[in-house]
């Protein structure tokens, strides 16, 4: 079995946590590469909702390893809550951080509050992340081993290496999205880190020849959280309203009421090409039902989306299990969304549920 990468398409919350946790099951080890606590991953079996911010989201399978890598800031309050909520108890065996880690301070975290004009311009998650990254840049910053005693000092690229050319299979956890990254997103309205594919391979320092999947996850519409340009944004208020209850689109780290738009198919394309996606993920398809019709982005005119309507489809899909069962228009919307990125779908989500996930035709 080789090794794939999960990574978010869209401005993040596209449902990457929920599609690692689907696939986790196929693989060994489950590993975070980027971003950090302003990361907000969801999980929900059964009864039970999980939110982690920085452990991935194998990190409920107690028989995988689960690493964070030395790409991701660390704040340790934040890991002890993951570890306690997670019931992963705590660092040994099963999971594991990397040496290199920079980490969080406090000052990071004062210096990104609304008080700080840049943070609140951008709307940022207040986390001290962006702070972090950037003492990291100038060489100041504060690393794991410098707070922990030897034998907690972990070489991750090396034990995900050595695990790789054993037969080993890894799955890489990405955070944010694609329209996030910090070189190819809405700069300066990014995070502080890339968020591509491709960065596995520079923050982990591993081979890409064992990696053979890339999965693009994005939502049957778009979301984004904190500032900056959204160009399929909806202007119409109580179809807002209603998408983001349908959806249940508030942050999973700060609660904010994320903003909603339609999907933008010619921002989705140049999104499988920045990550070479191999397999593309769509979550949340049962949001949309019971639409008459929405639309889609598929071309833009002097800087303007052009949509294009897209019928709908009514009844209840969160339970359909099979693509045949889906309705006749939703099948059409995933081929139309095929065919324009030249990447086949091959996972629909249909709720939140670990069981509400259905393969592609
Ligand atoms: P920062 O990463 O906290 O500096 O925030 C920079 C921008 O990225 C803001 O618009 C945040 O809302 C956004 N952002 C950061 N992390 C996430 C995430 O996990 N999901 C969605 N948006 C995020
Ligand atoms: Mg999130």
């Amino acid at each position: 079995m080789s090794s794939a990468i999960v990574v978010g398409l869209c401005f993040g919350d596209e449902g990457k946590a929920r599609v690692v946790d689907y696939l986790a099951k196929d693989f060994d080890v489950g590993c975070r590469w980027n971003g950090g606590p302003n990361a907000g991953h969801t999980i929900i079996v059964g009864q039970q909702k999980y939110v982690t911010h920085l452990l991935p989201a194998t990190v409920l399978y107690s028989n995988k390893l689960s690493i964070i890598g030395p790409g991701v800031a660390i704040d340790l309050a934040v890991l002890e809550r993951d570890l306690i909520e997670t019931g992963a108890g705590s660092l040994g065996n099963n999971v594991i951080i990397d040496k290199n880690c920079p980490m969080i301070e406090q000052k990071h975290k004062d210096a990104d509050t609304g008080d700080n004009p840049l943070s609140k311009k951008i709307g940022t998650t207040g986390r001290g992340v962006g702070p972090c990254f950037a003492d990291q840049a100038r060489r100041s910053g504060t690393r794991y081993k410098d707070l922990v005693d030897e034998p907690a000092q972990a070489d991750t690229s090396a034990i995900i290496h050595h695990a790789m050319k054993r037969g080993k299979s890894v799955l890489f956890e990405g955070a944010q999205g694609t329209l996030l990254d910090n070189i190819h997103g809405t700069y300066p309205f990014v995070t502080s880190c890339s968020t591509l594919a491709g960065s596995v391979y520079s923050s982990m320092g591993v081979n890409p020849s064992y990696i053979s999947d890339v999965y693009g996850v994005f939502k049957a519409y778009t979301t984004r959280v904190g500032n900056g340009p959204f160009p399929t944004e909806l202007s119409h208020q109580p179809l807002t309203e209603k998408l983001r209850m349908a959806g249940g689109e508030y942050g999973a780290t700060t609660g904010r009421p994320r903003r909603i738009g339609w999907l933008d198919l010619v921002e989705l394309k140049r999104a499988c090409q920045l990550n070479n996606v191999t397999k593309l993920v769509m979550t949340k398809a049962d949001v949309l039902s019971g639409m008459p019709a929405f639309f889609v982005c598929e071309a833009y005119e002097e800087g303007f989306p052009a949509y294009a309507e897209v019928p709908g489809w009514s009844g209840d899909i969160s339970n359909i299990r099979h693509y045949a069962g889906f309705p006749y228009n939703l099948r059409k919307y995933i081929a139309r969304i095929e065919d324009f990125t030249g990447v086949p779908i091959v996972l629909i989500s249909t709720g939140p549920e670990r069981q509400q996930i259905c393969r592609g035709a």
